[in-house]
């Protein structure tokens, strides 16, 4: 039985690796909503030819979202922004599904499990709750994919890692092990998913791997042959005291390390063994691939 997916976000970091891997899946019809599809041909052309249809709209054009989810089975979003496009954007998005006879939606969570943050500590997150809230008002089923952080954030130069001075930086002991997993198995794991008629509403969650800060900067001192020293910046009150004075861009910085610090956003019930033939990528793989391009960017 073939499924048309309706793609939201598909010129992005993410969602165009999803597009890539649902095209790959011999039931899925892949239909993309892009907002200004002209300037964005590198990324679309190869899509485009390899048969996804394209839509031209916006997350804030209702009847644009009106045309793309006509005839459409499951929506997948990969949106990112403020709360216009997340909220609102995805609230509208989940309604003209809604109304065409969508069966199910993939909200943009893609994170920890941002369900079980305190409301008000973490802005990105209370957004996603708030959407997927609405979107269950609506009356939209949907799946809500959790894979913990992307492995990059462990790339150096990425925020934790500063290559030059040798160290990886983190509140509290760095021991806590958080849940990991590359863009590339999310995005098949999405798609996988987004197919996959069986899969109950509700929490989807899963992980490359769990590994402790202190942990990554071990591995990526053995793979790039430099040493890299552990480096707390404080306790978990410390961190809190530090979220009090941040701006509100800081602050979210500071309240996605207050959850790996504290791991209160940990991922349960994984089910990385739903599909035998998906076997997720090492942190140790993953980065000694990716660092050449890393080191080259
Ligand atoms: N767990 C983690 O470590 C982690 C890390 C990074 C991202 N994420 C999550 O992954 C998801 C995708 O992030 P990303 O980094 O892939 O985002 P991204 O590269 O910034 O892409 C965002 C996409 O949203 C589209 N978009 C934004 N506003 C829109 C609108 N009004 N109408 C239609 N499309 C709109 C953009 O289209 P345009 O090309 O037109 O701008 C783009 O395709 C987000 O939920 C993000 O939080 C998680």
């Amino acid at each position: 039985m073939t499924d048309t997916i309706l793609l939201a976000g598909a010129t992005g970091m993410l969602g165009s690796r999803i597009a890539h891997h649902l095209l790959a899946l011999p039931k899925a019809r892949v239909r993309m909503l892009v907002r200004g599809s002209v300037s964005k041909t590198e990324v679309l052309k190869p899509l485009v030819d390899s048969g996804a249809e394209l839509i031209e709209g916006d997350l804030n054009d209702a009847a644009s979202l009106d045309r793309a989810t006509r005839g459409v089975d499951v929506i997948v979003s990969s949106v990112q922004g403020g709360p216009e496009v997340i909220l609102d954007g995805q609230v509208a998005l989940a309604k003209a599904g809604k109304a065409n006879g969508v069966r199910r939606m993939l909200p943009s969570d893609y994170a920890l499990d941002l369900f079980k943050a305190t409301p008000g500590e973490h802005a990105m997150f209370d957004m996603r709750a708030q959407a997927d809230a609405q979107i269950a008002e609506i009356g939209l089923e949907q799946v809500n994919i959790l894979q913990g952080a992307f492995m990059d954030m462990f790339l150096p130069g990425h925020g934790a890692i500063d290559a030059d001075a040798g160290t990886i930086s983190f509140f509290g002991d760095g021991e806590l092990p958080i849940e990991v997993t590359s863009v590339e198995d999310t995005a098949r794991m999405i798609a996988r998913v987004a197919l996959d008629r069986d899969v109950k509403p509700g929490k989807f969650a899963f992980a490359g791997e769990r590994i402790s800060f202190r942990q990554a900067g071990e591995i990526v001192a053995r793979i790039t042959d430099r040493p890299i020293r552990p480096m707390s910046m404080g306790s978990e009150t410390d961190l809190r005291a530090a979220m009090a004075n941040a701006s509100s861009e800081k602050k979210v910085m500071l309240a996605y390390l207050l959850y790996m610090t504290n791991g209160q956003t940990a991922l349960t019930d994984l089910q990385n063994d739903r599909y035998p033939d998906l076997r997720f990528e090492r942190f140790a793989d993953f980065i000694a691939r990716s660092l050449p391009i890393a080191a080259h960017a």
